[in-house]
């Protein structure tokens, strides 16, 4: 008997090639997932297939095809950018569709750490004692989160990237591959850390900042 969950991948871009992966990936350990659809608006994303799975179009459109199918997925979305995630977001949670984090079989979640709905946690992350992982996080490979550390929904962590223990990170920020940022210090609100920058100290609220600050 097949379990698999009816799963569709928002955004038919190349972050959704690493989430059909990982899809894949977990599906190897335990069947989780069938991707069913990606969908996208661009119009030369509509037809044909993407990673493995058909496009399908527009959320809506795809979630209208699915209803007449008496067929409620879940979803996953796989739009780098922030602020279009969480526009997205709204439009599939609006389609009636239930979230679904995708984590790689090789990451290391503490028994006391949280992840809330439709995270992704790419290979080889760490998420240390009680940390919390916001709604739609996106942490790409290799991401290291220590203890007791907070990150919003829609922040995105890049490959690489260490988030100290005790850091509190604001919704939507974004901290570019490999960057650094020291125990307790904070990250406001669509701030970005550059690729490769530490952060010794807080960072305010739509900051962007590059090298050591
Ligand atoms: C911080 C960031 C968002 C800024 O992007 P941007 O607004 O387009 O900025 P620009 O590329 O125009 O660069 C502006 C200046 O900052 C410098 N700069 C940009 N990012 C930098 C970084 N990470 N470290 C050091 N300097 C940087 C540029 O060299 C440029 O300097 P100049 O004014 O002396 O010429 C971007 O550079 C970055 O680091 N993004 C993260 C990318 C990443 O990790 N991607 C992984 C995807 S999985």
């Amino acid at each position: 008997m097949m379990n698999e969950r009816p799963l569709i991948i928002i955004g038919a871009g190349g972050f959704a090639k690493e989430v059909a992966w990982t899809v894949g990936r977990m599906n190897m350990r335990t069947p989780t997932f069938k991707v069913v659809g990606i969908c996208d608006d661009a119009a030369e994303r509509q037809r044909g297939e993407w990673a493995g799975a058909p496009l399908t179009g527009p959320v809506e459109v795809t979630a209208a095809r699915l209803a007449a199918e008496s067929v409620c997925p879940c979803f996953h979305c796989a739009v780098g950018d922030n602020f279009k995630r969480k526009a997205v977001v709204a439009r599939a949670l609006q389609a009636g569709w239930v979230p679904a984090s995708v984590i790689d079989p090789s990451a290391l979640v503490a028994p006391g750490a949280r992840v809330a709905e439709g995270a992704y946690l790419g290979a080889g992350c760490v998420v240390s004692a009680d940390v919390r992982i916001g709604a739609y996080a996106l942490l790409n490979f290799q991401v290291t989160v220590g203890h007791d550390a907070v990150l919003g929904a829609y922040v995105q962590a890049c490959p690489g990237v260490r988030v100290s223990g005790w850091c509190e990170i604001g919704e939507g920020a974004l901290l570019g591959s490999n960057a650094v940022i020291v125990q307790t210090r904070k990250m406001g609100a669509w701030s970005v850390l550059g690729a490769g920058t530490v952060a010794f100290r807080d960072i305010p609220e739509k900051e962007t900042v590059v090298r050591l600050v």
